[in-house]
């Protein structure tokens, strides 16, 4: 008894089909991958960043909406002042331990000190904070991100 020959299209099929599993399994693999991935990443020292990123923004749409009374701003400010401290925790010794990185964030504590210890009673005074705010976080940025 002889096999049945099999017809010529169906091997071409066969193999697109194995393409297309593997296809898809390859997929699903990287997606599994980058996910754990970014699972295992450390986000405090982005988070720290992007909530001070926030709070500026915050400060900026006061100044834009005129809105600048002690409690439109200082809880800002604040909020600021207490993730500046979370700086050299969040990146870790080997960041905390270069001097130059550990004097930028001393420098945006620093500012936010003297706006807390004399708080700015007027936009044009939120407007000089966030001057020398936006300068300090900038001054690490050039030096620490790349
Ligand atoms: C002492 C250094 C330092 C200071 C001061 C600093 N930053 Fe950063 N910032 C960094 C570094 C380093 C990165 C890059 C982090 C990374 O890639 O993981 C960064 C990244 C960021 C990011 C992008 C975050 C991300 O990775 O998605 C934002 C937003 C940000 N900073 C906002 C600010 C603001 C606003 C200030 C000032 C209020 C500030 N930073 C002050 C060092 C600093």
């Amino acid at each position: 008894m002889n096999a049945p020959a099999p017809r010529p299209g169906n091997a071409a099929a066969r193999y697109f089909f194995l393409f297309l599993v593997g296809l898809a399994v390859g997929v699903v693999a990287t997606v599994m991958t980058l996910r754990a991935l970014e699972a295992r990443k450390d986000h405090f020292p982005e988070s720290v960043m992007h909530v001070m990123g926030a709070h500026v923004g915050a400060l900026r749409a006061s100044v834009e909406q005129s809105r600048c009374t002690a409690s439109d701003v200082l809880p800002h400010l604040q909020a600021l002042r207490t993730m500046a401290g979370d700086i050299e925790p969040a990146f870790g010794p080997d960041w905390a331990e270069d001097k130059r990185f550990a004097a930028h964030a001393a420098d945006l504590r620093a500012a936010l000190d003297g706006a807390l210890a004399r708080p700015p009673l007027s936009c044009a005074g939120v407007g000089d904070v966030l001057k020398q705010v936006g300068a300090d976080c900038k001054a690490c940025h050039q030096d620490f991100r790349n």
